[in-house]
């Protein structure tokens, strides 16, 4: 062995240096009523854009809770496909556990955390489905596999094994041959509506920044409040 520096143990070093770089910046300029935008979705993108550029883990991942039909909060990682003027959209089977709870309720909560910029957003939902045409376009984008995998999992169901489920993949796979493989009707995308924002940033000492966009009572608009930390 030499004594020089092992390269990929140096690269993880400056990474880590980077990402905590971005941390203090943040935490250090805060977050004010004066310097976020009147649309709380511009705000959320400006927040996502940042968490891309400082190359946070998964940075459109999102934990969405739901409540079940004993009143049970649940609550599962999510990958965003979306967003736009209407909202958030994701996509699953619509006949798991979370669709179920999403049809009956049509509300949910998610959650985006950019842990290494001390951030996170809470976002208050109303939840219906997207148009088929929608569901549609993004399941022909997705990899073929992945197309055979919506087919063959029957998700949140019991299953006896791992091998019974790669025993469907395999079936699935030979029943669609090489033709094209359409969306199951039993699987499409939410669209997950906001009817509040929360913005949190970590600041020195817990004395966090916390805003609040609610609707505004006298206008379209959103009304903004500091939160205590
Ligand atoms: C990072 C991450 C991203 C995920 N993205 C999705 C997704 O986009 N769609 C999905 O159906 N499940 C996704 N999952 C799996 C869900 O967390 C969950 O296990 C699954 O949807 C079944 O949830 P349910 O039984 O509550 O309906 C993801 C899991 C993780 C950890």
């Amino acid at each position: 062995m030499s004594g020089s520096p092992d390269p990929a143990e140096h690269r993880a070093e400056h990474t880590v240096e980077h990402l905590a770089g971005h941390r203090f910046d943040y935490e250090t300029a805060g977050l004010d009523v004066a310097d976020v935008d009147a649309d709380p979705m511009v705000q959320w993108r400006r927040w996502f854009d940042e968490a891309v550029e400082a190359g946070c883990t998964e940075p459109n991942a999102f934990v969405l809770s739901t409540v079940d039909a004993d009143g049970w909060p649940q609550s599962r990682y999510l990958l965003l496909r979306g967003a736009d003027e209407r909202g958030f959209t994701c996509f699953t089977n619509y006949e798991s556990a979370k669709s179920h709870e999403l049809t009956a309720t049509g509300r949910a909560s998610m959650l985006f955390t950019w842990l290494q910029l001390h951030r996170q957003v809470r976002v208050t939902v109303v939840a219906e489905r997207v148009p088929e045409a929608e569901s549609d376009d993004y399941f022909a984008s997705r990899p073929r596999m992945s197309q055979v995998g919506a087919w063959a999992s029957p998700q949140s169901q019991p299953i006896p094994d791992r091998a019974w489920l790669e025993d469907r993949v395999q079936q699935m796979a030979d029943t669609f041959g090489d033709g094209d493989v359409l969306r199951p009707a039993f699987w499409g995308g939410w669209l997950l509506r906001p009817m509040a924002f929360e913005f949190w940033q970590g600041r020195p000492s817990r004395l966090h920044d916390r805003l609040r966009y609610t609707p505004a009572a006298d206008s379209d608009g959103w009304q903004i409040d500091r939160l205590s930390p």
